[in-house]
């Protein structure tokens, strides 16, 4: 099959190298605004040559809403199976996109697009055929994990680490959606979705980032035995409804989720019959997030044409779920309150919604106020 590639960055390359020697896929055109000496295939900077080419999948790995938005739809309607690692274009437009390609009879795959390298929307949707999942949950940005965890090991401040995650390669000269816990929800959305058969927006995932973790709230975790991840969450209770979140969460040292350091991923179904299965590995890098690109393009080679899920069942995101809360904040509190943790409190069960309406508003008075759940 022939390959047009929209984008020649990190994952464009990580795949291009992937695919160099092989025949059953080839990249013959690429989109690229710079020259591309490297590259003896059609490189253009105009889609619509690309398009026009003899191309059989259309791979976007440029990222952003638009064009890529506008040059997926194209693809689709010009016949061309459309595969993409791009989370933002796909929790935005998936029920759109997913119409569109069945309309044209394509194949429409986003494997990378959660899990890096890990093949987890592809298990999330073989086991949504034959179980009922009821949460999805994990470790799904590993720009924060490796912060997260250099700052247990080291005591350093968060701007120390953040600036050590730049300079390594973890986290872009921005890293607002990374650390704000945007990246993760993506993800969460996509992956949910794809799980419960629901169509969930990002703005039903209540999110909380790790910005203003201290090195005195890890040290004060660390004391008490305790280990924090940013860990995005969707579970969908008996009647329907679902609590989605991005927050910082606290976990005995002796859990699995401790145990995964730098920019590791690691990510849980729980579904009925089964119970739970974990995936972990690669979340980033070139080529283990080419590596899941270039098996969608396989299994399309394959023949494969069906969706994750193209079931999308309204649903309440309704944020019910009880969780006990470590707030850390100068601001006045009114909560119930179980115990004191460093210089914070945890608080007694509460509904997460509950828990995020309240640290937006501690923040307003307070930006450096901290929250963190606790399993
Ligand atoms: N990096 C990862 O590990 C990873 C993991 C999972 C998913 N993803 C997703 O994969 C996608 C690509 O990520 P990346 O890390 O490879 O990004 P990247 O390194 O920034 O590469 C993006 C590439 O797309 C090109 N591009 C952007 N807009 C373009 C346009 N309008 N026309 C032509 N070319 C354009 C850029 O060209 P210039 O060089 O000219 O700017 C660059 O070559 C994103 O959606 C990201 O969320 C990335």
């Amino acid at each position: 099959m022939n390959i047009a590639l929209l984008g020649f960055g990190t994952v464009g390359k990580g795949f291009y190298d992937l695919t160099v020697g092989r025949e059953d896929v080839k990249v013959t055109a690429v989109l690229s605004r710079r020259p591309r000496e490297e590259l003896t295939c059609l490189v253009s900077d105009d889609f619509h040559e690309i398009l026009a080419s003899d191309v059989d999948i259309v791979v976007e790995v440029m990222g952003g809403l638009h064009p890529a938005y506008e040059y997926v739809c194209e693809a689709l309607r010009a016949g061309k199976h459309v595969v993409t690692a791009n989370k933002w274009l796909m929790c935005e437009y998936y029920q759109e996109l997913v119409k569109l390609a069945k309309e044209n009879g394509v194949a429409l795959r986003c494997t990378a697009a959660a899990g890096g390298g890990i093949p987890w929307l592809t298990n999330l949707e073989r086991v949504a055929r034959f179980d009922s999942i009821y949460k999805v949950e994990g470790i799904l940005n590993g720009t924060t994990n490796f912060m997260l965890d250099a700052m247990t090991k080291n005591g350093s401040d968060y701007g120390e680490i953040l600036a050590e995650a730049q300079r390594l390669g973890f986290a872009e000269a921005d890293p607002t959606a990374d650390v704000e816990g945007y990246d993760a929800r993506r993800k969460i959305v996509l992956s949910a979705n794809i799980a419960f058969g629901v169509d969930l927006k990002e703005a039903d995932v209540a999110c909380f980032g790790i910005a203003t973790v201290s090195a005195a709230d890890i040290a004060a975790f660390t004391e008490r035995g305790l280990v924090c991840r940013l860990i995005a969450s969707a579970e969908q209770a008996a009647d329907g409804s679902i609590t989605a979140t991005v927050e910082p969460t606290l976990f005995p040292a002796a859990a699995a989720e401790a145990a995964i350091v730098s920019s590791g991923n690691r990510v849980v179904l729980y579904a009925k019959h089964i119970g739970e299965q974990s995936f972990s590995g690669a979340g980033a890098g070139g080529w283990p997030t080419g590596s899941s690109v270039l098996c969608d393009c396989l299994n399309i080679l394959d023949g494969c044409r069906q969706f994750y899920t193209d079931q999308f069942t309204p649903a309440s995101a309704a944020g019910n779920a009880l969780r006990r809360y470590y707030i850390r904040t100068s601001a006045p509190l009114s909560v119930a309150v179980e115990e004191s943790l460093g210089s914070g409190i945890v608080t007694a069960p509460i509904p997460a919604a509950q828990a995020h309406r309240m640290i937006a508003a501690l923040r307003a008075e307070d930006n450096t106020a901290f929250m963190a759940a606790l399993r």
